[in-house]
């Protein structure tokens, strides 16, 4: 009879299968370590941090399918110990995951560098790959063990600029190097591969680029980032190293597993360009004081359609401020242009004089020349601040209502007269 439970045991991936993680003991190691274990792989923890590594194993299940080894991969006695150690203990090695590296001194100018500081990420970051990858070979050759080589490279590997000359050029030499051994190793069924993750704030990135609180450092790489509303962390990197490592990836060698939300895809240099040479872009339309006052002389139509551009307007400005694009209005009172005065079937003369006798701003006449006025501000980086404007352009006649001071004469005036 089929189990009651909704819930059905996770698919165990590594069943069998041994690995050896360096750089184990913290960040996408450590990660990594805690995911091989669920899906049912052995695991030994290389590293030079001895406390976070015992830690890290006594939290998982105290030595029984995991342990821990000191090892400094930039020596390769070290190397040849955890991987014969991890054969001695589990019988075998499946799985190099080489994924030990440092960041090294932040230097951004290359009159900066000096050997030391090459050396130093080079002994570690490439020399370290170099000997991980010899050991493991080893082990998987002479046992016939069709195993999976894991490089942990990074997204400097595809886009440039953004980590120390020393650190790009190191993680470019490992994916080098991968792709090279995959050649060399494709005829004993063995697979090598790199995953190439964007900034994640684990010790390593925090220290490089002195920040002192991981929120910072998501904060920044959120805000920096090309995939919006997610944030890349150490659990996204140990799943792509679990699928180079497990039987889903049989036949993937050679790859570079690039995880960092396509940012390596887009280059917003042009953008970033266009934003600092060129004035931002400007929408506007032509609404109408109908827009702010109504009168039975206008027809329904116009007012409510004036009304339904202002409208548009502020809600196309809240989707386009991200873009830069200011979005206004420019609403004036009556003008004896041809649309006027043909609605009204009056004589330009005529209908000046009507204008401005209805009009509030008195011995003034409004033009077109004064709505390009206000067109022109609103279009020009004199108005680089504003977005979601109606400019009325109607010398007040919007802000008074008469019909009150008209009563009072008619009711009252006309009487005191007679
Ligand atoms: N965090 C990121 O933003 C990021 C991005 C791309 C690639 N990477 C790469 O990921 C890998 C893991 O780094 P992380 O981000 O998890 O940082 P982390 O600081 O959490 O882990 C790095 C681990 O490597 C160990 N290590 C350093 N030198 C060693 C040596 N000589 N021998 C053995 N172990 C050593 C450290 O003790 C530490 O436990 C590194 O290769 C790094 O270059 C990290």
């Amino acid at each position: 009879m089929a189990s009651s439970s909704l819930q059905s045991p996770i698919a165990k991936k590594l069943e069998g299968k041994v690995a050896l993680i360096t750089g184990g003991a913290s960040g996408i190691g450590a990660a990594t370590a805690r995911l091989f274990i669920q899906h049912g792989a052995k695991v030994t923890i290389a590293d030079i941090q001895n406390d976070l590594g015992n830690s890290l194993v006594r939290q998982i299940d105290n030595n029984e399918h995991i342990m821990f080894i000191h090892c400094n991969v930039a020596i390769e006695s070290d190397v040849q110990n955890v991987v014969d150690a991890t054969v001695a203990k589990f019988g075998k090695l499946d799985i190099m995951f080489s994924n030990a590296g440092v960041a090294g001194k932040s230097i951004s100018s290359i009159l900066d560098v000096d050997s030391d500081t090459i050396k130093n990420v080079f002994d570690v970051n490439v020399v370290g790959a170099f000997l991980c990858a010899k050991h493991a070979a080893r082990v998987m050759i002479s046992n016939n063990t069709k195993g999976s080589i894991i490089f942990t490279t990074s997204a400097a590997t595809v886009v440039y600029g953004i980590v120390p000359h020393s650190y790009a050029a190191s993680k470019s030499a490992v994916l080098g190097l991968s792709k090279n051994i995959g050649v060399e190793l494709g005829k004993y069924g063995i697979k090598v591969n790199c995953v190439s993750p964007h900034y994640i704030s684990t010790p390593l990135t925090l220290n490089a680029l002195g920040i002192s609180e991981r929120e910072m450092g998501e904060k920044w790489f959120a805000e920096g980032g090309n995939l919006k509303g997610v944030l890349l962390d150490e659990q996204d990197v140990a799943n792509g190293v679990l699928y180079l490592a497990s039987d889903d990836s049989k036949y993937v060698s050679g790859l570079n597993l690039v995880i960092d939300g396509g940012y390596s895809t887009t280059n917003v240099a042009i953008g970033e360009a266009y934003k600092k040479l060129f004035p931002s872009g400007v929408i506007l339309f032509m609404t109408s004081v109908t827009t702010v006052v109504a009168s039975s002389s206008t027809p329904h139509t116009c007012t409510s359609s004036k009304s339904a551009v202002l409208g548009l307007s502020k809600n196309v400005g809240v989707e386009l401020g991200k873009y830069r694009i200011r979005v206004n209005c420019v609403s004036p009172y009556a003008i004896s242009t041809p649309f006027m005065v043909n609605g009204f079937g009056i004589d330009k003369q005529k209908a000046d004089k009507w204008f401005m006798e209805a009009g509030n701003l008195k011995g003034a006449l409004l033009d077109e020349q004064d709505v390009a006025n206000g067109v022109l501000y609103l279009a020009s980086d004199d108005s680089k601040y504003v977005s979601g404007l109606n400019l009325i352009i109607d010398g007040g006649y919007s802000t008074p209502n008469v019909a009150l001071t008209e009563a009072y004469n008619k009711l009252f005036l006309s009487t005191t007269n007679k």
